[in-house]
């Protein structure tokens, strides 16, 4: 007799704490060993920044003072997930528009390194160092930014603007 199996696609959405909420500026705890519930906060974490088409989404974002972010930016490389990620070295400069899932409707200019290497722990808590440039560079940076408390807004060339939702 064959075995159905069958898969589990649930998708789970977690609210999103907005600029003001306490929790965006405080410090995130490492994470030690990684636990079912951990498991799945990355998995509501992926489908939450997925709905909200965001490129990355950090634990305070969602309320919890973890170290974890989740990035996409969408260039076909699918979901990175950093757990306790790390900047080693940064070089070089890029200056562009930046947004964030916690301040919906802005963006603002920013500068930030052109080339990252970080190192961080994977959904199994295997280490793996990463290479990034361009958009992807930007994006860890802003979400390791998440992580200790701070917000793109404290980076910002200028005043921020009003973006349409079709900009973002
Ligand atoms: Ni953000």
């Amino acid at each position: 007799m064959a075995a159905i199996i069958f898969m589990e696609v649930e998708m789970a959405f977690r609210n999103i704490r907005l600029q003001g909420d306490p929790v965006l500026g405080k410090k995130c705890r490492e994470i030690t060993e990684m636990t079912p519930r951990i498991r799945e906060l990355i998995e509501d974490m992926l489908d939450t920044m997925y709905e909200a088409n965001g490129v990355g989404l950090a634990g305070p974002q969602v309320g919890v003072l973890k170290r974890v972010v989740v990035i996409d930016t969408g260039e076909g490389e699918g979901p990175l997930v950093m757990v306790n990620p790390v900047i080693l070295t940064t070089s070089g400069e890029q200056t562009g528009d930046e947004g964030c899932l916690s301040l919906p409707g802005k963006a603002g200019t920013v500068t930030r390194p052109d080339y990252v290497k970080a190192v961080a722990y994977d959904r199994d808590m295997n280490q793996f160092t990463i290479e990034a440039t361009d958009l992807l560079a930007r994006a860890i940076c802003h979400e390791v930014d998440h992580l200790d408390g701070h917000m793109y807004t404290e980076l910002v060339q200028g005043s921020l603007r009003d973006v349409s939702y079709d900009d973002e």
